[in-house]
């Protein structure tokens, strides 16, 4: 076995410019609308939980937005993150496909998520902000923000799923290291999260609600705090462009081209940044490269949401958005140990795969764990739940390749590693994890509730 492996790039090699998307999109944008007055929403509003670079981003159409010295001083301590071939996972499925991967755990937090939560420290440090306020489940996000809030010197308040609170304690002691306080959710600190516990004191929580209650601390802060959310949003994807980018250079010094792309998608933001740097080159320079979005049965946004306007948390107190949604109120079955639980998705990717340019696919549980299991086993990373759903997409593309006889290059984002995973890893092998039917029922009930907006959908 004499193939390169690994393709790495050198510190100078870190992009310089993050890739704004909104500069190319071939659909026209939907607007954003206010909670309460359903109306397109004015920066004012934006600015009491953001500061004003990050709105300028999200609005900007500038084809590329510099990167700060200062953000990339810090994106030295981990970037370029390398890009490898796994040869030896080819071996085992017997294909003729190149798989190739760019791995993102080797952050000091294991994932891709400081790409952005060390931009939105910097932005909210130089706007003077003190606090941080934001939402974790299983604790990912929270960790890049409370590491980057660190780095920075903000102080950051973790509103985490109560019920990942109580069994998932490491991530939260992590974040808790950095020097975060982290409290469970719902908690007594919001008005939300108190009327929540008067009606039910053993309420478990979830994403939409957590999202909630840190909105409504920043909001309600008199201007001391700012909210930071680690997904959905076009400055999260705007910033996670550096994976795709830095691929783009890799896949140049493994002397190939992928024919598709692939990455798992919660809210959409690891998809974006490896993807849209391909799309760039779909749209400008005639490749033809495939897009595959990779999502759980369990929260099956793309593949099963409706496309329609509604909000980005439970007490309908975030923007509302053209997305698609299971509704708001969705929380999907506990048994679901993969992550990738969020109603919604960022609105860009959703009107890219509404028009056809980016395919969606939902895979099963089991098959999920048995992809990360295979993946251990032959390339040694033992990976996160989120990103097995990529990798479970690129071994069903090397398989339909091989039964095609295709040299298919394929590419996918490994997210994450799953060191803080191991007791979904050990309900997997001891044969606890099981597959579920679509929450179909649930869907229905949660779609009853989308706010009736006037403009056209
Ligand atoms: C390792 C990992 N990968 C992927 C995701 C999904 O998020 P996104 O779609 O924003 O990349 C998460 C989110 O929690 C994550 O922790």
């Amino acid at each position: 076995m004499s193939d390169q492996v690994r393709f790495s790039l050198s510190d100078k090699d870190i992009p310089k410019r993050w890739y704004n998307i909104n500069a190319d999109m071939p659909v026209p944008p939907t607007p954003v609308l206010h909670p309460a007055t359903m109306e397109p929403v004015t920066p004012d509003f934006l600015s009491v939980l953001f500061p004003m670079e990050l709105i300028l981003q999200e609005i900007s159409s500038d084809q590329f937005i510099d990167i700060p010295e200062e953000v990339l001083d810090v994106y030295k301590l981990y970037r370029p993150t390398p890009l490898l071939r796994a040869v030896r996972l080819e071996k085992a499925l017997g294909t003729p496909a190149h798989i190739y991967y760019k791995y993102e755990g080797v952050s000091p937090v294991g994932s891709h998520k400081p790409n952005t939560a060390i931009a939105q420290a910097y932005y909210n440090k130089a706007a003077g902000t003190k606090t941080l306020t934001t939402e974790t489940g299983a604790g990912q996000w929270g960790s890049a923000l409370a590491l980057a809030g660190s780095l920075f010197d903000i102080a950051v308040e973790i509103y985490m799923v109560k019920v990942s609170y109580q069994q998932k304690p490491y991530r939260r002691i992590m974040m808790e290291t950095y020097g975060a306080e982290v409290y469970p959710s719902p908690s007594d600190r919001t008005q939300y999260g108190k009327a929540l516990l008067a009606a039910d004191k053993d309420n478990p929580g979830s994403l939409g609600i957590a999202i909630s209650e840190a909105v409504e601390a920043a909001a309600s802060s008199g201007g001391k705090k700012k909210y930071s959310l680690g997904s959905v949003l076009g400055h999260v994807l705007l910033h996670q462009t550096v994976i795709g980018e830095e691929a783009l250079m890799q896949m140049d010094l493994a002397g190939e081209y992928p024919d598709v792309v692939i990455s798992c998608i919660g809210g959409g933001s690891n998809f974006s940044g490896i993807a849209y740097p391909f799309l760039r080159h779909n749209l400008k320079d005639g490749k033809k490269t495939r897009l595959l979005a990779v999502e759980p049965d369990a929260a099956p946004s793309l593949t099963k949401g409706v496309y329609a306007f509604d909000y980005g948390d439970t007490a309908k107190m975030a923007p509302i958005v053209k997305m698609h949604t299971l509704g708001h109120s969705f929380v999907p079955a506990p048994i679901h140990a993969g992550g990738l639980r969020y109603h919604g998705m960022a609105p860009s990717l959703c009107a890219l795969y509404d028009a056809g340019y980016v395919e969606a696919v939902a895979v099963p549980q089991l098959a999920t764990f048995e992809a990360a299991v295979q993946f251990a086993r032959t390339e040694g990373i033992l990976p996160a739940p989120e990103s097995a759903h990529a990798i479970r997409g690129a071994i069903d593309e090397a398989l339909d390749a091989k039964k095609k006889g295709d040299k298919r290059v394929i590419l996918f984002n490994l997210s994450g590693h799953g060191h803080f995973d191991l007791a979904a890893y050990e309900s997997y092998l001891s044969g606890k994890l099981q597959d579920f039917k679509y929450p179909a029922d649930k869907v229905k009930a949660a779609q009853a509730d989308l706010p009736k907006v006037k403009v056209p959908a």
